[in-house]
């Protein structure tokens, strides 16, 4: 079979105050495959993507060509005009509006033939149809914002596929935020979208979705091209070879624990919403691993402790004590910290620098009386650069410009720096490469030796096995379960993540 050229790329570079963050690539895609862009966090990816789609202008010198003619898009709706779309790696739906809206914004509501009133029911229509193409079963009239954000993620997955016109689609990280079953349903949507002859560009972490749905994969380092390999055919390891440019052989550094007092207990907790009569206790010196199916309530669950959400009934103690955590700002005083999921809404100042990113939790830890001098912060962001190999130009770079997995690492770096005795983690490893999360799972194994208590919540069965000494499973708001190590297997997670389900 002969392939047809859609897109071709030629010479592409892109750089930034600082940093080069591309240097001549070139490609090309064939119509109905899905390439697969690999490399480590701030290789370039997101960046490239970013010219296809119309975002950002590359420097001159290279050129594209969309379907045989020059293609230099103007903009993101230019793009999409001509065929190009993107689902961006951040989440990027209009938190305060309903699902509908969010759904046919860009091609604009439908209206009623004679007046011009948005015909709503002709809209419910439409967008439902949209959302049925994956399955999907949300409240087309509730707010984004409540949506979860997995379901948020795949609300703009469904909303980008159902574009007719669409010839090539950029997929940026479209799994972080979800896990098995929506997964699935992504994937086997992929294949319809290959065989009507859309092409794909797949950008992941998680190196085994690059043999499932991979035909073809490139690699880029430091904004340049390694290497190309059949998907189909290459090795997981040689491919983590030329992202990091060594072998990587330990996936899951754990050193012996030896598990202290109980520092946290948590009895008969309920929420307001999903999460029921949950009790459990954390020990100092162990890492408690909260395992789970999407939704099944875990990030609530830290949420109330943390006092980001109220709590209906049940009590905390901390080291024997009640306490009432009625805010985050009372949690973090009792040296608790949360590393939420939803960087961009949760986690980070968009409008700031990054050492400020760094320092916000501990701002008096710096200065006598809660003064901060800048130049402190940025000492101090300086050290965890180098202890977690953060790519950036300087601390003082604003931190929405840095990459994806990098700005994940900044939280990591604040709640490193606030000292904290209880760490809770979700999704922490969510969006950062290979490397870079050995290197996590390290300073957690370090966390817990210098006597830490550290709660995760992972969707990555390899990881939660891997690096917790026991796992609490939720299922459906309830706590179904909780495994020593020695016990940990995945039919067994697997069993206690469905058990609230089945018995209703
Ligand atoms: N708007 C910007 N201004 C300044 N620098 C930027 C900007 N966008 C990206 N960069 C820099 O360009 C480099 C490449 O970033 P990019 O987001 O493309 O990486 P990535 O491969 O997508 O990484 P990740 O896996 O973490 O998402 C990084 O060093 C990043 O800090
Ligand atoms: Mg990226």
């Amino acid at each position: 079979m002969d392939k047809e050229k859609v897109l071709h790329v030629e010479n592409i570079s892109k750089t930034f105050p600082g940093v080069k963050a591309l240097n001549q690539i070139s490609l090309d895609l064939f119509k109905g495959e899905v390439l697969v862009l690999a490399g480590e966090n701030g290789a370039g990816k997101s960046t490239l993507v970013k010219i296809l789609s119309g975002i950002y202008t590359a420097d001159e010198g290279g050129r594209m060509i969309l379907d045989g003619a020059e293609y230099t898009p103007k903009g993101i709706r230019d793009a999409n005009e001509k065929g190009i779309y993107i689902i961006h790696q951040e989440l990027n739906m209009i938190p305060d509006m309903t699902v509908t809206e969010n759904l046919l914004l860009a091609q604009g509501l439908p209206k009623h033939k004679v007046k011009c009133f948005v015909n709503w029911k002709e809209a419910d229509k439409q967008a439902q149809a949209i959302i049925d193409e994956l399955d999907l079963n949300y409240d087309l009239h509730a707010k984004v914002e409540t949506l979860s954000v997995a379901n948020q993620q795949m609300l703009e997955i469904s909303k980008t596929i159902s574009q007719e016109n669409a010839k090539v689609i950029i997929m940026d990280e479209p799994t972080a935020s979800i896990t098995g079953q929506e997964t699935d349903k992504l994937f086997e949507y992929i294949k319809k979208l290959k065989k009507r002859g859309v092409s794909i560009i797949y950008i992941s972490h998680r190196l085994e979705e690059i043999k499932r749905i991979g035909d073809r994969i490139i690699v880029l380092r430091d904004g340049t091209y390694v290497g190309e390999k059949d998907a189909v055919t290459v090795n997981v390891s040689e491919v983590i070879q030329m992202m990091v440019g060594r072998e990587v052989t330990q996936y899951y550094p754990k050193s012996e624990h030896h598990a202290g007092d109980i520092v946290l207990e948590v009895e008969d907790l309920s929420l307001y919403k999903l999460v029921k009569n949950v009790s459990f206790q954390a020990r100092k010196g162990e890492v408690l691993g909260i395992g789970g199916l999407v939704g099944a309530g875990r990030t609530e669950l830290m949420r109330g402790i943390f006092g980001a959400d109220k709590i209906a009934s049940g009590r905390i103690l901390l080291n024997g004590k009640p306490v009432r955590l009625t805010n985050p700002k009372v949690s973090v005083e009792h040296r608790i910290a949360f590393l939420t999921e939803d960087r961009k809404r949760l986690g980070l100042l968009m409008g700031q620098d990054i050492w400020f990113n760094v320092v916000i939790s501990k701002l008096s830890k710096l200065g006598q009386h809660g003064f901060l001098t800048e130049g402190k912060g940025v000492k101090v962001a300086q050290s965890y650069k180098e202890k977690l190999n953060i790519r950036m130009p300087s601390p003082k770079t604003l931190v929405e410009n840095l990459s994806g997995g990098n700005q994940q690492k900044v939280i990591f770096a604040r709640w490193l720096f606030s000292d904290s005795d209880i760490i809770m983690f979700d999704e922490p490893t969510r969006g950062i490469d290979v490397g870079a999360k050995t290197e996590m799972y390290e300073l957690i194994d370090q966390l817990v030796l210098d006597g830490k208590t550290v709660i995760l919540i992972s969707s990555d069965m390899m990881e939660l096995m891997g690096i917790s000494d026991r796992i609490a499973v939720m299922s459906n708001g309830s706590l179904t379960g909780i495994l020593d190590r020695k016990d940990f297997t995945q039919e067994r997670i697997m069993e206690l993540a469905l058990k609230g389900y089945l018995e209703k």
